[in-house]
């Protein structure tokens, strides 16, 4: 299965029938296609008027894509899946009220996806379910001939993401992770300025997903109810995709560069103990479990191109929301909470700018045409509008806004992290998912409505 690095992108294409290029799901190449990666024209699907979707999971965030998906023109949701009757039951209430016609209904146990996939006449199948069933149910979508979208992290181990890519090449369908951070205002601005060459070549780059979420976790409902058990069961880093999408499209990840290699260590576990010991009562079962998990995870990426990331996990202590995202350039930096810019040459020397005072000359183009849309939806809006993306490109045929090769790299490092944490932080190496696409494939362009 292996496509031969010096292959150029037209041999590429010309030997589309090829296992290795069995990525191009109904290639087309036009001249629209211009403003596209070479991966974008790799991807392009055949147009769909409107998109059929069966939704699985529609719990806490998978009920929030089923209110942004009633809300976007072109889709409609023609099955919804979970093993709670009471959110199907949820899911049909919102859906017919919203005036359409009722979704067919599964929820006859954790593999019922299955027989959906099997049975019903959709386009996509979208999932956000916990994590362990993420690879599962999109493989199971596209054996039967759907498109795929997962919640992240898409998979929990490099195994899993290698059959996530091979599964999209064999069966010729998108298979993307909704990373909704890469569509987060203040990192499509500091993107946009990256692209417009503001912070000159970009050298460096940091993120994370620092969040407590103690109380969450130790809830008897939603994330509670699995989210706290893969922190018995691994240390490293499980949720690496917030931070690290915004700032790979910065890198050009998969792209021109791709990560290379990673080292990982944790320190030592002690919040979610902690918060067992004074939240739980003296008998409680969840007293005696026993986490793995350090509460402080911190990664180190080095790309092909010699640029440097750093990724941080920390879900277990108290602390103030962030996911630092900074980029570094020869020109400046951007960094996030709170949001601020450094410009060589601009301003004053060694002062930051507040990203606010910025966005009137960087606003990304889909936040000025979606902004007003996008209000009240989840995360700030930013879930809307990647749901939006999703749809419209689906329904135009173009190229998703990520492929099956991101949804690999973002997710990789969970598994990484976790061998290069258990080996004293010695250097694992990512994977080439692309098989040496990368270095011909054109950034992804700016994004626009
Ligand atoms: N992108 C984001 O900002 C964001 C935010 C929250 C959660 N998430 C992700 O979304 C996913 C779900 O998280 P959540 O917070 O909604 O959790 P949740 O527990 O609220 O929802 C999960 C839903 O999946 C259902 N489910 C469980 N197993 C199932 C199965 N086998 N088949 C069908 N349904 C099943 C559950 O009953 C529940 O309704 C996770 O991958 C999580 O990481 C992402």
């Amino acid at each position: 299965m292996s496509t031969p690095p010096d292959l150029n992108r037209r041999d590429f294409l010309k030997i589309g029938g090829v296992a290795a290029v069995g990525a191009t799901v109904g290639v087309r190449v036009d001249a629209s296609a211009a403003d596209q990666s070479a991966y974008g024209v790799a991807f392009a699907a055949p147009p769909i008027p409107l998109v059929r979707i069966g939704y699985v999971g529609v719990g806490g965030q998978g009920g929030g894509h089923v209110n942004n998906l009633l809300k976007i023109p072109g889709c409609r949701i023609t099955a919804v899946c979970d093993v709670r009757e009471e959110r199907t039951a949820w899911a049909v209430k919102t859906i017919t009220a919203a005036g359409q016609p009722a979704p067919a209904v599964y929820n006859r146990g954790p593999r019922d996806f299955e027989r959906m996939c099997e049975t019903e006449d959709l386009d996509l199948v979208y999932n956000a379910t916990p994590w362990e069933f993420h690879v599962p149910i999109m493989l199971s979508a596209m054996k039967n001939g759907k498109h795929t979208a997962t919640e992240v992290p898409a998979a929990m181990t490099v195994d899993d993401c290698w059959a996530m890519v091979e599964a999209a090449e064999k069966y010729r369908r998108h298979c993307v992770m909704m990373e909704n951070c890469n569509y987060d205002r203040m990192e499509m601005m500091a993107y946009n300025m990256v692209r417009q060459g503001v912070f000159g070549e970009i050298l460096h780059a940091e993120g994370g997903y620092l969040h407590d979420l103690r109380e969450i976790k130790f809830e008897n409902r939603g994330e509670g109810l699995w989210r706290r058990a893969w922190a018995e069961k691994l240390d490293g880093n499980l949720y690496p995709t917030h931070g690290l999408g915004p700032i790979a499209n910065c890198l050009t990840i998969n792209r021109g560069d791709r990560f290379d290699y990673l080292v990982s260590m944790s320190g030592p576990s002690r919040g979610l103990q902690a918060w067992a010991a004074e939240h739980e009562p003296a008998d409680s079962p969840k007293r005696r479990e026993k986490y793995v998990l350090g509460d402080v995870n911190t990664s180190l990426i080095k790309t092909a191109n010699g640029k440097t990331v750093m990724v941080q996990h920390c879900t277990n202590l108290p602390r103030p929301y962030s996911r630092i995202n900074i980029v570094q350039g020869t020109k400046g930096l951007f960094e996030g909470y709170p949001n601020r810019a450094y410009i060589e040459g601009r301003g004053r020397a060694h002062q930051w700018v507040n990203a606010t005072d910025l966005q009137a000359e960087f606003e990304h183009p889909l936040w000025k045409e979606l902004a007003e849309q996008a209000a009240g939806a989840g995360h700030g809006g930013m879930d809307y509008i990647e749901d939006y993306r999703l749809i419209k490109c689906l329904r135009e045929g173009t190229a998703l806004d990520m492929t099956v090769y991101d949804a690999a790299a973002l997710s990789a490092p969970v598994g990484l992290s976790v061998e290069s944490v258990a080996k004293r932080g010695r250097p694992i190496d990512f994977p080439d998912f692309t098989r040496g696409r990368w270095r011909d494939a054109a950034p992804l362009p700016i994004v626009r409505m």
